[in-house]
């Protein structure tokens, strides 16, 4: 065994079961796996093996030296007060959740009954437990919290294969704005160009096979130039009149759809200025149609 922290996952869904899989492949020994189903529970503790069996969340609890609270975000609150009140929380255990907007501070009740509390939050996107144990190695691990805490957490992020790295906890809340602008508004924005593709009469699949090819190429070229060098298009070029020629075809789609259109594009004309490629006299041009 790499260590001797017991972990018990309660939450055993697509984090807690991939968390768990990795930390026990990894040589830490995860003893117990709990939620409100025992069946769903004992599916994840074989999927993580290593000994982890299914039993309630505050058996669970009381095995553990780290609980990880991997339910979703409404529930960490209420799950955690619930273990406390039933004095399932050992004196200087670790009790953690992987929420990103929230803080420690939401485990109040485990700290007041002598626990070291902290979150880490895997900055990756997990559509499935599959998609996450294909993923997670690589990605960043974001962890606040009480010293003792941090400290393991630290260590088992490295160990399933993250990149620890410190956030305030004041700052959560928009650290986690950023996270959704990158993952769930980038999955918003390529639904957006299908539909306005569709609107311009182009089959959906046709669609989407022309356009991920150029979301890919794009992605590609920001992350090896930056965006202020990745930017290309008519807003870049100072191309007013495009821009009029889109706001015009775009009152044939839906408010939602424009507004989303415009706003992007006033963002663009600040990037595009920072590039220097856009005059001052043409940004103005094009944020005012933009603004209109
Ligand atoms: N998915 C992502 O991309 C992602 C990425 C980073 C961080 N996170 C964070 O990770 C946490 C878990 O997210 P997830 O995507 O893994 O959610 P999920 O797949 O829905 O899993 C949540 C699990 O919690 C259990 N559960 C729900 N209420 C419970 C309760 N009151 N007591 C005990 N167990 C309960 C559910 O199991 P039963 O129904 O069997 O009880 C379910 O298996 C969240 O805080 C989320 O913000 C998610």
């Amino acid at each position: 065994m790499k260590s001797t922290t017991r972990i018990a996952i309660i939450g055993p869904g697509k984090v807690g079961t991939a968390i768990g899989l990795l930390a026990s492949r990894a040589g830490w020994p995860v003893v117990a796996v709990a939620g409100r189903n025992r069946r769903r529970a004992a599916r994840a503790a074989r999927a993580i093996g290593g000994g982890a069996r299914a039993c309630t969340p505050a058996q669970a609890a009381a095995a553990a030296d780290l609980v990880l609270l991997t339910v979703p975000d409404g529930s960490i609150g209420g799950v955690c007060d619930a273990l406390a009140a039933r004095g399932a929380l050992a004196k200087g255990a670790i009790v953690a959740h992987c929420c990103g907007a929230l803080g420690s501070d939401v485990l109040a009740e485990a700290r007041r009954g002598g626990c070291s509390v902290a979150s880490m939050h895997p900055l990756a996107t997990f559509p499935t437990v599959r998609s996450a144990l294909e993923t997670l190695a690589g990605t960043y691990c974001f962890i606040e919290g009480d010293k003792p805490a941090v400290a393991v957490l630290r260590r088992l992020a490295r160990d399933i294969g993250c990149t620890p790295v410190a956030i305030a906890p004041s700052a959560k809340s928009l650290y986690h704005a950023a996270a959704v602008t990158a993952c769930n508004y980038l999955t918003a924005l390529m639904d957006a160009a299908v539909a306005l593709a569709r609107s311009a009469g182009i089959p959906r699949k046709v669609a989407w096979r022309a356009l991920e090819p150029l979301a890919r190429a794009t992605l590609d070229n920001i992350a090896r130039l930056g965006p202020q060098k990745a930017l290309t298009g008519p807003i870049a070029r100072g191309d007013v009149a495009t821009i009029a020629g889109h706001l015009k075809a775009t009152n044939a789609v839906t408010a939602d759809l424009k507004g989303l259109y415009k706003s992007l594009g006033k963002w663009t004309v600040g990037l595009a200025r920072r590039k220097g490629t856009l005059t001052a006299a043409k940004a103005r041009k094009i944020r005012k149609l933009l603004e209109k």
